[in-house]
């Protein structure tokens, strides 16, 4: 097994749902990985599986209770630590060299928060915080997702054939070239010239003119 991820969050059924789809589902079938998500409730100290509770000073909405999330996070280690991320809009900018470092370790741990927030106290239980964007999600899960599908595509031997992961990256110079097939005419918007020649030092040459920086 080259890696573990558990999820923690309020709604599994998302995480696991997502996940039976595309590069990450082959991932898990093929062994490269294996992703658990797990209920935060299962942790709750009381009977009703209660994970929040009203702001200290007032103010709107619920708090995530920090001793259920530390229980949670403590219950996954299973004697190894794994590299704990929090899941959270003020959080470091994810990016593809965020993937990579992932990637290359053994057991994340990703913490999804829902409603207002956690009670800021986790801070302390988490190695890092990490935001996909300037734009606020209803909670965590949907970041979470995004980072483990970009994640699973880099760990070796995921990607069916080495050269596609070298070829359309990214890692290395994180652009890409346009690419077209067939139809070769479509409403009038032919395919470049080029790349229906069969030169290949040609085609390379024009692709790599072609190259486009990813948005940053
Ligand atoms: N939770 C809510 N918004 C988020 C964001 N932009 N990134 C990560 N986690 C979040």
């Amino acid at each position: 097994m080259n890696m573990i991820i558990d999820v923690l969050t309020l709604f599994p059924d998302l995480i696991d749902q997502a996940l039976a789809y595309s590069i990450p589902a082959r991932a898990q079938k093929a062994g490269r990985i294996d992703i658990r998500a797990h209920q935060l409730r299962t942790w709750a100290t009381d009977r009703h599986g209660t994970v929040d509770d009203t702001p200290y000073g007032g103010g709107p909405g619920m708090i995530l209770r920090v001793d259920v999330a530390h229980a949670a996070l403590g219950a996954l280690d299973h004697g190894h630590k794994a590299h704990r991320i929090m899941l959270s809009p003020d959080g470091e900018l994810f990016d593809q060299t965020m993937a990579a470092d992932f990637a290359a370790k053994k057991r994340l741990i990703l913490l999804c928060g829902r409603y207002e927030g956690f009670d800021a106290r986790i801070e302390k239980y988490v190695d890092q915080k990490v935001s996909i964007g300037s734009f606020v999600l209803s909670g965590g899960e949907l970041a979470a997702l995004t980072i483990i599908d970009a994640v699973t595509r880099l760990i070796p031997g995921v990607l069916g054939n080495a050269e596609s992961l070298k070829e359309e990256t990214f890692e290395a110079d994180l652009t890409e070239y346009p690419q077209f097939t067939r139809p070769e005419k479509y409403k009038g918007m032919t395919v470049p010239d080029v790349l229906l020649s069969g030169h290949h030092a040609e085609i390379q040459k024009w692709r790599d003119s072609q190259r486009r920086k990813l948005a940053s």
